[in-house]
């Protein structure tokens, strides 16, 4: 994997997402302007659209040092506490998945967000004792899949919040172009237009695919990537017209199916395709809702009139509403 190589590093070079890059090039400026520590930042958006990639921008443009941690990690207070007393004046610490962070190491966090501080205990039994230390001010920047699974006391202590949205395909195209340009890839605007419009509205899921159809291109073709060698080369990795991978038509495919098209609980949907709850509401199930394909309701999850068409089926349930 050469992610590095097309990681942008700077806001001007992040393409789409422009309420976000907006408020953080004014919220940045602000504080740099100040000589003072960015606010602390909640990202929060399905994976591969770029919270991990804006956390490291965020760092060099404050110009600033980024120390990397995520929430399954830090096991007990003296992991995080360590972290912490290692920073330099207004670094960075980015913590991701931060929704699995243990009570305990959450409750370090408090003090340390808010007064720059950390109480450790020293010693146990009745010789222990608790002491205070004074932390260089710094940034914490979370990253999460789930902005409902934070606690409300640790979410509060965000000054900032950011949701990243899924990308149009016009955006998608620009950052597939960028990344074929610095791999010395030769991609048409037909291709990279291609491969955007079957990327899942994703960045990672976009430069993945480029270098796929890359492969194909250089062994089938002469290398070069027109619309029609990218077609091809996807529909040989089974990304289907909409961009749907095998996982979301075996999810479509279980509601109706198995299901009679829903609605269907969240433990049921995943027993019946064999992966985990938490892959199907944070992986699979966010861009299948705002595409249309599939709804939540209470009584669980039911795939819309458009989930049939599109695997060529009859819908043979009254759907409500539809
Ligand atoms: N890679 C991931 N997210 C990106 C973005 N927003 N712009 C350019 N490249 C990216």
């Amino acid at each position: 994997r050469q992610d590095r190589a097309i990681r942008p590093v700077k806001l001007s070079d992040y393409i789409g997402q422009p309420v976000v890059r907006e408020q953080m090039e004014l919220f940045v400026s602000a504080a740099r302007n100040r000589s003072e520590a960015l606010d602390h930042t909640l990202i929060f958006g399905p994976p591969g659209l770029g919270k991990t990639t804006l956390a490291h921008i965020i760092a060099n443009e404050m110009g600033v040092n980024l120390k990397q941690t995520s929430g399954p990690v830090l096991e007990r207070p003296g992991d995080l506490a360590a972290l912490l007393t290692n920073l330099e004046p207004n670094d960075v610490l980015f913590v991701d998945e931060i929704h699995r962070l243990s009570p305990v190491v959450e409750e370090v966090l408090y003090p340390a967000m808010e007064d720059y501080q950390i109480d450790i205990m020293i010693g146990e039994g009745p010789a222990a004792r608790s002491i205070k230390l004074d932390l260089e001010p710094f940034t914490l920047v979370g990253a999460t899949t789930r902005a409902g699974s934070l606690t409300s006391p640790l979410r509060d202590r965000f000054g900032i919040v950011q949701r990243l949205e899924f990308y149009n395909t016009e955006d998608l195209s620009t950052i597939v172009q960028r990344s074929a340009r610095i791999l010395g890839v030769s991609l048409e605007v037909g291709g990279s237009h291609e491969i955007a419009r079957r990327s899942r509205g994703t960045p990672r899921i976009a430069n993945r695919l480029l270098r796929r159809v890359r492969d194909f291109a250089e062994v089938r073709f002469d290398g070069a990537v027109t619309a029609e060698v990218a077609r091809q080369a996807l529909d040989l990795l089974d990304v289907d017209n909409y961009g749907f991978d095998m996982l979301d038509r075996k999810l479509l495919l279980a509601i109706i199916e198995k299901f009679s098209g829903g609605p269907v609980g969240l433990d049921n949907l995943a027993a019946a395709i064999g992966e985990e709850r938490g892959t199907i509401e944070d992986v699979i199930e966010p861009f299948l809702i705002q595409e249309g394909f599939i709804m939540r309701t209470p009584r669980g999850r039911v795939a819309t009139r458009r989930a049939w068409l599109h695997l060529g089926l009859t819908p043979t349930l009254e759907l409500d509403g539809q």
